[in-house]
């Protein structure tokens, strides 16, 4: 995927949505639905810290709250030159509705890494497992 994808793109479009006043840090998030679709979000914090709320988690129960149940790809999208990876919380998320996603890491002008989610949470804990 180049960076000019209309995937990529979206994530840029939701970064300069976040939420961010307290790190500063800024994601976005776009998520590739099994029927093509783009689902976005952006990360949002809250002043007790602790609730803050990952791009990647809210594009994931916005797609899902939109009725969307299949996904192919997401790409995360932060100010950084090294890529920035969606985090322990996000994988177990990500997993349990997205399975073996592509993640697609990228920054303001270009695509950094991808990766399979498969790779990223080896031994995953899920619903088979219940
Ligand atoms: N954050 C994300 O939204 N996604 C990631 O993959 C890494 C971290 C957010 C959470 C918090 O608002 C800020 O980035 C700093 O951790």
């Amino acid at each position: 995927m180049r960076g000019s994808d209309p995937l990529v793109r979206a994530a840029r479009a939701a970064r300069r949505r976040a939420v961010a006043p307290f790190s500063g840090f800024r994601v976005g998030a776009a998520l590739e639905t099994a029927g093509g679709g783009i689902v976005t979000g952006c990360n949002i914090e809250n002043a007790s810290y602790g609730l803050t709320m990952c791009a990647e988690r809210v594009a994931m129960f916005s797609a899902l709250s939109a009725g969307h149940r299949r996904f192919r790809r997401i790409v995360i999208v932060a100010d950084t030159e090294a890529p920035t990876p969606p985090c322990g919380a996000c994988r177990q998320i990500l997993w349990e509705f997205g399975g073996d996603l592509e993640v697609v890491l990228a920054n303001l002008r270009r695509v950094t890494a991808t990766h399979r989610l498969a790779d990223l949470l080896p031994l995953p804990f899920d619903a088979r497992l219940l």
